[in-house]
């Protein structure tokens, strides 16, 4: 850990948001439209994310989506969002959605997913953010993780770069 401050996880973290699905959410299929749960889970990674820098954030990237089990028409969503690690300006927040049957009490596991937000300043300029501390093995465990993901996605970045392509 460096010099800088540091807050924990769960001054940050959003747990079990409830979203009740409706009809209007639905796809073709008739399951819950997936594009409708990745944008509330941007949406809820941005809290997160201003929360735990207090500055304005922007999403950079968003990795390992993976859609586990599809979500039906009488389900509530339930978000679980959580600051992961952050290094400079940018910082990985971990998204899980889970399917609750309330009628049974039943849940699925939905979603997970890797959202990258970098802050910014006043000039829009990446700032750096407080260090995360994690305070439980888990939080603990997908900070080591984080590390891991992060060399990948530099790692792509800089490959791409260097045969003149975009990530
Ligand atoms: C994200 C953004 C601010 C980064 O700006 P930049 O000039 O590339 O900044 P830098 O190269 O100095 O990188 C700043 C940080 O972003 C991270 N970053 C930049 N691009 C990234 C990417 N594709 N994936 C992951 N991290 C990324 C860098 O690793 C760095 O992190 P660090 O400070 O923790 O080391 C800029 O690319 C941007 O504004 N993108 C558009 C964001 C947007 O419109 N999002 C959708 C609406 S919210």
């Amino acid at each position: 850990m460096s010099d800088r401050p540091s807050r924990p996880v769960s001054a940050s973290a959003i747990e079990k948001h409830v979203y009740k699905v409706f009809p209007n959410d639905m796809n073709a299929h008739n399951t819950v439209f997936g594009g409708m749960i990745m944008a509330k889970c941007d949406r809820l990674a941005l809290v997160v994310a201003e929360r735990h820098s207090a500055h304005v954030c922007v999403t950079a990237a968003v990795d390992s989506i993976h859609f586990r089990a599809p979500a039906k028409g009488n389900d509530t969503l339930l978000f679980s969002l959580a600051l992961n690690r952050s290094w400079g300006s940018s910082m990985e927040i971990g998204a899980r959605v889970e399917a609750e049957n309330s009628y049974t009490g039943d849940t699925r596991h939905i979603l997970s997913a890797f959202f990258t937000f970098v802050a910014l300043d006043e000039n829009d300029r990446p700032v750096d953010v407080p260090e995360v501390r994690p305070e439980t093995a888990e939080q603990r465990r997908r900070y080591d993780n984080a590390q891991i993901r992060r060399e990948g996605r530099l790692s792509t970045r800089d490959q791409l770069a260097r045969s003149g392509g975009k990530p």
